[in-house]
């Protein structure tokens, strides 16, 4: 008996360390968590030709988290950015927690998806069109470095991305392998997202959207279709600015205002010339201009009236350029906008990532969750 026992004794030795080093080889292991049911689906979608038959396309991946104990009164649904999928929301490249738990920590159940034709949603050359992906300095240079790129002036103050936010680094390393290729074209990218959101948003009723940088549009458009279903946009450095391109963007994707294709206003507008463009003031130290609506009185963003919207932006992002343009001009249309600079209410040094960065549990208690709590009824 004794030599076998010693032996299931060593052999369940050995199993325990073998399992510790593959637990060592894994980067990110978020040290808590919240303690949830996941489940997943697609939404949206229709069929294409391609021979012999057809292929589904245009769907949008769907990952449903909800916790043990759901105490919210609706689902928040988070929507990333260019270049990313549902992982920003899940631990941060550092293996700390991510805004996905936390919020499921505070009772909200947590919809994320991975925008249509990119991640998990699958993609057609034929039918979705050209792809493209960022690039380590790109990167580095808007996202995770500013302060050693020096491209606008309040990036030398950012202070708060986990590591030196450059290749090499292996958190940054970690950050660059998780982000995916996506549609060159954004109005191809928001009708995507609109269509097969829409879909979702029909399952689910109504939710919170938190968008991000990208997906800021993409929040747009969806609730100007949905406007029942979308009870408030907390909107992280929503893409921008209106009409014109600006320090990250080199094409013009926002000729509709805030988006690239259309969305209604009241009266309505044929066409985005009848907006009137107008230039309230230049930024020539990043050649940044902030356009607004030139009618008087302006057209209203006609669905997104009764909609709350939290934006928020961080100290040293290239969005501290120009989200008060954005802001601006979303008010200027009739919508409920509170605008808060991170530095205002005394978080400082973050940048457009600012929801894994190294206090992005702050910026959700101190920013994002008293607005929810004085907002959603
Ligand atoms: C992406 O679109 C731009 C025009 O907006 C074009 O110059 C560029 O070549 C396109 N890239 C790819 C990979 O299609
Ligand atoms: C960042 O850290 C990595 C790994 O230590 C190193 O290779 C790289 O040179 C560092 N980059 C900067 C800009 O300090
Ligand atoms: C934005 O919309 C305009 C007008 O439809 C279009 O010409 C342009 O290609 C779009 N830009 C992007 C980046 O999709
Ligand atoms: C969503 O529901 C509305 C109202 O029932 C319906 O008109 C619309 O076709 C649905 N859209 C999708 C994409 O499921
Ligand atoms: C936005 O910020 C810039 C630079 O700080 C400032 O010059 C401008 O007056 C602000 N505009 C609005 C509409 O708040």
């Amino acid at each position: 008996m004794k030599p076998l026992f010693s032996n299931v004794a060593l052999f369940l030795l050995s199993l325990t360390q073998a399992q510790a080093a593959v637990r060592r080889s894994i980067p990110s292991q978020p040290t808590v968590g919240t303690f949830h049911r996941r489940t997943y689906f697609y939404a949206g979608g229709e069929f294409a030709p391609q021979s012999p038959s057809v292929i589904s396309h245009g769907q949008v991946y769907v990952e449903h988290l909800v916790p043990e104990k759901v105490t919210q009164p609706l689902p928040l649904l988070m929507v990333h950015g260019m270049g990313m999928t549902a992982t920003n929301f899940l631990n941060t490249p550092d293996g700390r927690v991510g805004w996905a738990d936390h919020f499921m920590s505070k009772g909200w159940e947590v919809y994320l998806i991975d925008q249509p034709s990119r991640g998990r949603s699958p993609w057609s050359e034929s039918t979705d069109g050209d792809v493209v992906l960022l690039d380590t300095e790109t990167v580095s240079a808007h996202f995770t470095a500013p302060q050693d790129f020096d491209l606008w002036p309040q990036a030398a103050l950012h202070t708060q991305w986990p590591g030196n936010g450059t290749r090499g680094d292996p958190v940054f390393d970690e950050f660059f392998k998780s982000m995916v290729q996506y549609l060159n074209s954004t109005s191809q990218s928001e009708v995507e997202l609109q269509a097969a959101a829409t879909d979702l948003l029909n399952k689910t009723g109504p939710v919170v959207l938190l968008t991000h940088s990208q997906g800021g549009p993409m929040g747009w458009v969806l609730a100007d279709a949905n406007p029942a279903n979308v009870h408030a946009i907390l909107a992280i450095e929503p893409g921008g600015p209106p009409f014109v391109d600006a320090v990250l963007d080199t094409a013009p994707d926002n000729v509709w205002g805030v988006t690239n294709i259309s969305i209604s206003y009241s009266p309505p507008v044929a066409s985005p010339s009848d907006l009137q463009p107008t230039v309230v003031f230049t930024d020539p130290s990043v050649s940044f201009t902030c356009f607004q609506q030139g009618t008087n009185p302006p057209r209203k963003l006609a669905n997104l009236v009764d909609i709350p919207v939290l934006m928020v932006t961080s100290q040293a992002s290239y969005h501290a350029v120009y989200d008060n343009c954005t802001a601006a001009y979303l008010q200027q249309a009739g919508v409920s906008v509170d605008h808060v600079h991170l530095e205002d209410v005394g978080i400082t040094g973050n940048g457009h990532m600012m929801f894994m960065e190294l206090n992005n549990i702050e910026i959700a208690e101190k920013v994002l969750e008293p607005w929810l709590a004085k907002t959603i009824h």
